[in-house]
């Protein structure tokens, strides 16, 4: 059994991060007696090429959605002698699978809290429709008047959910309880949503059918600006819709195009396709270099999060509890169970066992 400590090397470490992880790490430890000792470090800046030396000496480095691992980085962590990359989130599209190969295992936190995700979008949405964000600024200020505050009943209205995973689901289920019509699209669609009832139907019906659309899938070249021109265009006039997946699902500058030309009735935003130059940053005393942005911003139907929808006390423990776990089966067996396999091709469902290792 190893007996010094694995060093963890956190990168783009929020307060939140520090306190989930030191909270966490007396109780897991005293729950595995037998696992390793762990250490940690934490670091305020992202995982770049100017301060990726702050990693050595480390045996693991956890990372977050903004952090870009490419060929180059995971060449060098792995000549530094770092051995797992251990991912806090579920999304991977910020790692390059294919270059860690042969260099640095990869890990996630498949799921923490679907419910935290789905519960922010349906908050988010609610927000927007209902005018909440106005009413909190107007009656701070003593203004009682109700002009220019007119939702609409989410009650008979049909909405899109494009991902029926983990969080697509409980997103539907929130969406079912307040009596709406649920359409769903999925590339590979769940046989037990359908027995229990779930209507999957093309995505072009989706941009159809839809009055509100809210995404729960992947950012992979083929989802990559699936809401651009065309597809705006297809939708329904005033189609409410709402990201809580990854930004760059959505063309932000046809987006913007759709809001300006009334297409768009209102755009919920947790993820913005260029956010990792802004998002988890205090920019309140600067100017926003990002014109798109700031115009987004600046439209009164358009809500912005800062990649906030994960951030629950349930979320985060689970994901300190996940990443402890990963670190310790991957250094007693090689491999893990939340390993982003490259070799067998099959991300999500690696069939490998203990006994196969990915490399
Ligand atoms: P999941 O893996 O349980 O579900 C994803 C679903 O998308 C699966 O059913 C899959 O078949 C489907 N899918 C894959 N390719 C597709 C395609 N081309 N078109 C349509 N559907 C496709 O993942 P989960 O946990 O539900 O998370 C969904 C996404 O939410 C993640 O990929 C991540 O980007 C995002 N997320 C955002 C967070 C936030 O704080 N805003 C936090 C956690 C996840």
């Amino acid at each position: 059994m190893r007996t010094e400590k694995i060093r963890i090397a956190f990168f783009d470490a929020k307060d939140y991060d520090i306190d989930s992880f030191q909270n966490t790490l007396p109780g897991w430890q005293a729950a595995h007696p037998d696992a390793p000792g762990m250490e940690f470090a934490f670091f305020e800046t992202r995982l770049k090429p100017d301060t990726l030396e702050l990693a050595r000496g480390a045996k693991v480095v956890c990372i977050f959605v903004n952090d870009i691992v490419d060929g180059e980085i995971a060449s060098a962590l792995h000549d530094m002698g770092v051995e797992l990359l251990a991912l806090r989130c579920a999304g991977y599209n910020n790692v390059d699978i294919e270059a860690c190969y042969g260099k640095i295992h990869v890990v996630r936190v498949p799921a923490y809290s679907p419910y935290a995700v789905a519960e922010h979008a349906m908050a988010l949405l609610m927000t927007s429709i209902r005018r909440i964000h106005k009413a909190y600024i107007r009656t701070r200020d003593f203004n009682f008047s109700l002009s220019g505050m007119t939702g609409f009943d989410f009650h008979g209205k049909t909405v899109g959910i494009v991902g029926t995973g983990k969080i697509g689901v409980c997103f539907m289920n929130i969406c079912r309880g307040f009596g709406m019509n649920v359409l769903a699209y999925d590339k590979f669609p769940s046989q037990q949503l359908i027995d229990g009832g779930t209507e999957y139907v093309p995505l072009e019906e989706i941009w159809r059918r839809s009055d509100i659309i809210s995404f729960h899938c992947p950012l992979t070249d083929e989802t990559r600006h699936m809401v651009n021109e065309e597809s705006i265009a297809m939708m329904k006039k005033g189609v409410v819709l709402v990201n809580t997946s990854r930004g760059a699902l959505v063309d932000s500058e046809a987006l913007l195009s759709g809001i300006k030309n009334r297409q768009v009735g209102a755009a919920c935003l947790d993820v913005y396709e260029e956010e990792s130059d802004f998002f988890f940053h205090d920019f309140s005393g600067h100017i926003v270099e990002d014109d798109t942005l700031a115009r987004l911003i600046s439209m009164p139907n358009v809500i912005v999060t800062s990649h906030q929808a994960f951030l629950t006390e349930e979320a985060l423990g689970n994901i300190a509890e996940t990443t402890l776990d990963n670190t310790a089966e991957f250094f007693a067996f090689g491999t893990c169970a939340n390993e982003l396999c490259y070799r067998c091709g099959r991300l999500e469902t690696c069939p490998r066992t203990h006994e196969n290792k990915c490399f």
